[in-house]
């Protein structure tokens, strides 16, 4: 791997593409419950932002036939960056394309990859910045969502992409191990505790977008919008505090089942010398704090993912041991 060529200088994660059945079902979900702010729409498409996000979007939906994940988009230091991004994804034997500017709107030029995992990863220098609503209190709604914080993605080997991102200059930041197997990993460019995490199983799949909300009543106020509307299904786990990053977190699926995370209070790891927390696979907290069982669907369930040419990635089944092998955490089986 030392003869690669040096890897683009990635900032944070900035925005995913989600294909979804029902432009106007995802709306009244992601803007008129979350509360999310759209930046710029067309007929097929909404380009949304929290209220911290002072470049163009944090998420796009795209109207389309099959519900997938479209694409997870990292923000570059510099337009260099993009010849790197190509050259790198070239040396690993990925197929590439570079794609002008307002390919998506308010992006500027924008280098596309489908990585060695299987995901499709995009890498953009430049933005608009629309309006700052930081402080537009006035405006703010659902969930008061702030910017998109990381992405979770399902990948059969945890190792092998735990490899990738190393190679891309992520930091580590927390880990589930037995010290024989890596079940998960969770890793960062920016000073957070991820941008990125890996949970063993079938993949390539994306398992969550997670996003950042200042407060923890946030969370619980999105908790009880859902319910007075009889939406309580859309909640699938928590509210809860995690073990592993320390968030108070609730998942919520959309109409079309993909699976975002509001979440808040995470920690800063931006020293040279952070060190890395390792939880222990048998350690009923490493999930839930407070040793409440996982519901197995979030285990099992994610979003197939889409190539450079729009279709389905085939899903190749997990090939290391399971970190549940029965059920959720509450019948956690230790690995033989
Ligand atoms: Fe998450």
């Amino acid at each position: 791997m030392s003869s690669l060529p040096p890897p683009p200088d990635i900032v944070r994660s900035a925005y995913a593409a989600l294909v979804v059945t029902s432009l106007p079902e995802a709306r009244r979900f992601w803007v008129d419950l979350l509360g999310f702010v759209v930046t710029d729409e067309d007929a097929s498409s909404l380009y949304l932002r929290g209220y911290d996000e002072l470049t163009h979007h944090n998420l796009i939906l795209r109207s389309g036939p099959v519900a997938a994940a479209g694409a997870l988009g990292f923000r570059v230091r510099s337009v260099a960056d993009l010849s790197r991004a190509e050259e790198f994804y070239g040396a690993l034997g990925c197929r590439t394309e570079r794609v002008p500017a307002g390919f998506a709107r308010g992006q500027g030029e924008t280098v596309r990859a489908e990585d060695p995992l299987g995901f499709l990863v995009e890498f953009f220098a430049a933005s608009a910045h629309p309006e700052r609503l930081q402080q537009r209190y006035d405006l703010r709604r659902g969930a008061e969502v702030a910017r998109l914080d990381h992405f979770n993605i399902c990948v059969p080997d945890v190792p092998v992409a735990y490899e990738h991102y190393k190679s891309l200059g992520f930091g580590l930041s927390e880990t589930i191990e037995d010290g024989r197997t890596l079940y998960a990993a969770w890793m960062y460019r920016k000073q957070t505790v991820h941008d990125v995490a890996f949970t063993g199983g079938a993949g390539p799949r994306l398992h969550h977008l997670g996003f950042f909300a200042h407060e923890p009543h946030s969370v619980l106020r999105m908790c009880d919008i859902l319910g007075s509307l009889s939406l309580e299904s859309c909640i699938e786990r928590g509210p809860g505090r995690h073990g592993v990053s320390n968030a108070f977190y609730v998942y919520l699926r959309d109409p079309d089942g993909h699976r975002l995370e509001v979440y808040t209070s995470d920690y800063y790891t931006g020293d040279p010398d952070h060190p890395v927390l390792r939880w222990s696979v048998l350690d009923p907290r490493r999930r839930d704090f407070w040793g409440n069982a996982v519901i197995p669907s979030w285990y099992s369930e994610a979003s197939a993912v889409l190539d450079l040419d729009g279709k389905p990635r085939p899903v190749i089944d997990i090939a290391q041991t399971a970190e549940v092998t029965v059920g959720a955490d509450g019948f956690t089986v230790p690995a033989e």
